[in-house]
C-alpha cells in the first residue's frame, strides 16, 4: 500500500475511533475500545500512575519537580490528596491538554467524613444499625464528590481481632458476618444509586487482604495464615463488596504466607477477578509495588513493576514503579500488551462511567460544593451515628442517665474541651474551606443542661506523662459537685494507620485521676475516649459507669450529652472483644473447642486455659447495655430436623421491662457440633435491632437457611453438611439467654 493511502486510512478511522469513544449513546464498552485505539503505550501506561498532589500527603512523598508537564503529556491516570473544586478542577484542565484529552480520576481517603466527621468505622459499627451506616457513607459521599472527589479509599473491610493494631479504627471489628453487612452498607453508601451519579464516589474495598493479621498486631507486618481462616473469616467482608457492585479494591501492605498482596495473583486473579468476577480496578497501596524490594520477593523497581501488574494489580500508587519501566517490560515481553490492555481498560471504564469524559468538571461545581458542605442536614446525621455509636459499659445503680435537676456538676479531663480530637484519626482537612466544625464535649454540656445547673472545669491532667499537678484543682471542683464526669482516653492519632502500641492501657495518670475523684466520694461518670479496646481494668472494676465514646466526629458532643441526660437511651454493642489483659491478645468470641477446652476460670487443671489470668474478656462481642433492661422468652423453632432446600423458621419474644423506651440488639449464634474440620463454638449469622416502648413484647423472627449452616470445607467447598447445630439467641456473645438444637439432614 502507497504511504499516502495508508496515511489515510489511518486518520480515517482514528477519526472514527475519535467519534466513537465521544459519542455519549455508544456502550461504554466500545468507547473504551475506540480511545485505546488511539493510545500510544506511553499513553496506557499513563492511566497506571497515581500521583499525590503536593500539598497533603498521606504515606511518604515523592516529589517530581515536573509533575505538571507529566500530566500535560498524558503520564499520569490519578492524583490522590487532591481536594476542591477549584484545584482538582485545576489539575483537571492541565490533563485536558494532554494528546487524548483524557481526565484525571481524583482519589482521597474519606474514611468518616469529609467536612462533616462521622464516628470512626469502628465506633459506628457498634451501632449494628446498617441504615445508619449506609447514610453517614452516603453523607461522605454527596460532601467529597461537591469537592471535586470521584473516589473513596473506603471502606476499610479489614477483620481485626487484635487491638494492639492500630488500624482496627477503620474497620468494622473482629466478625465476618457483621463485617460483611457492614462492608455492603458501607459500599451502597459511597456508590449511591450508581456510579456516575455526581453525588456519588466509586468506593475501594481495603485493604486486600488480610491486613488486620498483621503478626504481634505491627502495622505492615507479615501474615501467616491458612486458606481456611482467610476464606472463613478475612474474605467475606471483600466478597460483600464485590456484590454490592464496587468499583474498586486495594491491596494490602502486607505480604500473605510470604508472597505480597500486591503480587498476589492467587488474591488479585485468581479469587476476584476470575472466581469473583470483579470488574472493576485494582490500585496498590502507597507506594506498595516498590517496596516489595523491601519484603525481599523482588530485586529492584522492574521486578516489581512486572510482578504487580502480572498479578492483576491495575494502578501503582505513588511507587513510580509502572511509570519507569512497564514499557521496557512490554518490550522485553515480561508484560503482555493485553495484561497492559486490561488494567486501562478497567480504568477508563470507571472514568466513562463517572461521566468524566462527557464533562471532566461535573464534579467541579463550586455552588454545589458550598450548599453541600454547608448542608444543615449533615450535622443531624452525624449526631444521630454518633448517638448511637456509643456504648455503656458499666452502669452500677443507674447512676446514668443523669437527672437534669443536678445542681453541681464537675466535667473533668483532658478531652473535656478538647477540639479536633473528637474527629478521631482519619478526618479531612479541606484546604481553602473551613475545615469543619466541632462541637466539644464541654460545648454539648453546656448546650444540655443550659441555666438548670453548675457546670464546673477541671483538665486534671494530659492525655501523657506523669504531671499531677491538675489533680488538686480537680478534686476540689469534683467535691463541690452532685455528679462528676471524667472524659480520658487516647489521643486521636494514638490509633490508625502506623501507630500499633504494645500497650494499651489508658496513657499516663489518667486512672490515676480517676482513683482521686473516686475517693471523694462523688458518683463519677468515666468517658472513654478511644480508637480501639483499651484495656482499663482499674476503671472497670471501680468507676460505676462507664460510657465508650470512641472518637464519635463533627457532632461528638451533643450526642455524648444526649447519652449522659437519657435523651438518647445508649443502644450500641461491641464488635470487638475488649481484653482483660494484652496477654490475651488475640482474643475474639468466634473461637475453636481444643481437646482440652478451658471450661471457666475456676477449673484451669490441665485445660486450655492461662494460670494466672482468665480466658474470657472483659467485654465481650455483642456486649452492651441499656438504660432498660429486656427480657428473651419463647424461642419456637418451626421444625427440628431440616433439610437442605427447606428453611427453619425461628422466633423470639423480646419484652423491654425497664422504665425507658429503648432498641434491643437481638443475636443469633450457630454452632455446628461436629464438622469434617472443627467449627466454632459460636458464629453469628443474624442480628435484628428492634426498638421497644417501656412494656412492650415484639416477636422477631429469623430464617435459618443452607446458606447460614455453610462452611468451607478442607477443600475450599462451600458445603452444609448434615449434623446437629445449637442456635443460640443472645444479648451479647456470652450473655446467652435462649438455646436449643436442630438437625440437618441428608
Ligand atoms: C496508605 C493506607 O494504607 C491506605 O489505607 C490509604 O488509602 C493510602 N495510604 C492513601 O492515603
Amino acid at each position: 500500500m502507497n504511504k499516502a493511502i495508508l496515511f489515510l486510512l489511518v486518520v480515517t478511522l482514528n477519526a472514527g475511533y475519535l467519534s466513537n469513544c465521544n459519542a455519549q449513546n455508544k456502550p461504554i464498552s466500545q468507547r473504551v475500545d475506540s480511545l485505546m485505539k488511539l493510545m500510544t503505550l506511553e499513553e496506557k501506561i499513563g492511566q497506571l500512575n497515581q500521583y499525590n498532589d503536593d500539598w497533603l500527603a498521606t504515606g511518604p512523598v515523592t516529589l517530581d519537580a515536573n509533575k505538571k508537564e507529566q500530566i500535560q503529556n498524558g503520564q499520569v491516570g490519578s492524583l490522590l490528596n487532591c481536594m476542591g473544586t477549584a484545584r482538582t478542577a485545576a489539575w483537571q484542565k492541565i490533563a485536558l491538554q494532554s494528546r487524548l484529552h483524557i481526565p484525571l480520576i481524583f482519589g482521597q481517603d474519606v474514611i468518616h467524613g469529609f467536612k462533616t466527621t462521622f464516628p470512626i468505622p469502628l465506633g459506628e459499627s457498634c451501632s449494628w444499625d446498617l441504615d445508619a451506616i449506609e447514610l453517614s457513607a452516603r453523607t461522605a459521599a454527596v460532601e467529597s464528590s461537591a469537592s471535586g472527589i470521584h473516589w473513596t479509599f473506603a471502606p476499610m473491610v479489614d477483620i481485626a481481632r487484635d487491638p494492639r493494631w492500630g488500624r482496627v479504627m477503620e474497620g468494622s471489628g473482629e466478625d465476618p458476618y457483621l463485617g460483611s453487612k457492614i462492608a455492603y452498607a458501607r459500599v451502597k453508601g459511597f456508590q449511591g444509586d450508581k456510579i456516575g451519579e455526581t453525588n456519588s464516589v466509586i468506593a475501594c474495598a481495603k485493604h486486600y487482604a488480610a491486613y488486620g493479621a498483621a503478626i504481634g498486631g505491627r502495622d505492615y507486618n507479615s501474615v501467616d495464615m491458612s486458606d481456611r481462616l482467610l476464606w472463613e473469616v478475612y474474605l467475606p467482608p471483600f466478597k460483600a463488596t464485590v456484590d454490592a457492585n464496587i468499583g474498586s479494591f486495594m491491596n494490602s501492605f502486607n505480604d500473605i504466607n510470604g508472597v505480597p498482596s500486591t503480587a498476589n495473583s492467587y488474591l488479585l486473579r485468581d479469587i476476584l477477578k476470575d472466581k469473583w468476577g470483579f470488574k472493576g480496578f485494582v490500585v496498590s497501596d502507597w507506594g506498595s509495588v516498590g517496596e516489595m524490594i523491601n519484603h525481599g520477593s523482588v530485586k529492584n523497581e522492574y521486578e516489581a513493576a512486572e510482578a504487580a501488574i502480572n498479578a492483576g494489580c491495575d494502578m501503582d500508587m505513588e511507587s513510580r514503579c509502572y511509570k519507569n519501566n512497564l514499557v521496557q517490560l512490554v518490550k522485553d515481553g515480561k508484560v503482555s500488551m493485553s495484561t497492559i490492555d486490561d488494567a486501562v481498560s478497567r480504568i477508563l471504564t470507571k472514568k466513562f462511567e463517572l461521566g468524566l469524559f462527557d464533562d471532566p468538571f461535573r464534579f467541579c461545581n463550586r455552588e454545589r460544593e458550598e450548599k453541600e458542605l454547608n448542608n444543615p442536614e449533615h450535622p443531624k446525621i452525624a449526631r444521630d451515628a454518633a448517638r448511637k455509636s456509643i456504648v455503656l459499659l458499666k452502669n452500677e445503680g443507674n447512676l446514668l442517665p443523669l437527672s437534669k435537676n443536678l445542681k453541681t456538676i464537675a466535667f473533668i479531663g483532658p478531652l473535656v474541651k478538647a477540639v479536633k480530637e473528637n474527629k478521631g484519626f482519619w478526618d479531612v482537612e479541606v484546604p481553602g474551606v473551613d475545615s469543619g466544625y466541632i462541637v466539644s464535649q464541654w460545648e454539648g454540656l453546656e448546650k444540655k443542661i443550659g441555666n438548670h445547673a453548675k457546670l464546673l472545669y477541671a483538665k486534671g491532667c494530659n492525655i501523657e506523662g506523669t504531671d499531677r499537678s491538675g489533680f488538686a484543682e480537680a478534686i476540689n471542683i469534683a467535691s463541690q459537685a452532685d455528679a462528676v464526669i471524667l472524659s480520658i482516653g487516647e489521643r486521636r492519632d494514638m490509633s490508625g494507620e502506623a501507630r500499633s502500641r504494645s500497650n494499651i492501657g489508658i496513657p499516663g495518670v489518667q486512672e490515676e485521676l480517676l482513683k482521686e475523684l473516686l475517693a471523694t466520694g462523688k458518683p463519677v461518670v468515666v468517658l472513654i475516649n478511644a480508637g480501639r479496646p483499651l484495656v482499663f481494668r482499674y476503671t472497670s472494676d471501680n468507676a460505676p459507669a462507664i460510657l465508650y465514646t470512641w472518637w464519635l466526629g463533627s457532632e461528638a458532643g451533643d450526642a455524648i450529652a444526649d447519652v449522659l441526660f437519657g435523651d438518647y437511651n445508649p443502644s450500641a454493642k461491641l464488635t470487638m472483644s475488649f481484653p482483660l489483659s494484652t496477654g490475651q491478645i488475640p482474643i475474639y468470641y468466634s473461637h475453636f473447642n481444643t481437646g482440652r477446652p478451658a471450661q471457666n476460670d475456676d477449673n484451669r487443671f490441665y485445660t486450655s486455659a492461662y494460670t494466672d489470668l482468665s480466658i474470657y474478656p472483659k467485654y465481650e462481642f455483642g456486649y452492651g447495655l441499656s438504660y432498660t433492661t429486656f427480657k428473651y422468652s419463647d424461642l419456637k423453632l418451626s421444625q427440628n430436623k431440616m433439610k437442605k432446600d427447606e428453611n427453619i423458621k425461628v422466633s423470639v419474644t423480646i419484652t423491654n421491662t425497664g422504665k425507658y423506651d429503648g432498641e434491643e440488639i437481638v443475636q443469633l449464634y450457630l454452632h455446628d457440633l461436629v464438622g469434617s474440620i472443627t467449627r466454632p463454638t459460636e458464629e453469628l449469622k443474624d442480628f435484628r435491632k428492634l426498638m421497644l416502648k417501656a412494656g412492650e413484647s415484639r416477636t422477631v423472627e429469623f430464617a435459618i437457611d443452607k446458606e447460614k449452616l455453610s462452611f468451607f470445607n478442607k477443600n475450599l467447598q462451600w458445603v452444609a453438611e448434615p449434623g446437629e447445630f445449637d442456635i443460640m439467641i443472645g444479648a451479647s456473645s456470652r450473655d446467652i439467654r435462649l438455646k436449643d438444637r436442630f438437625e440437618l439432614v441428608d
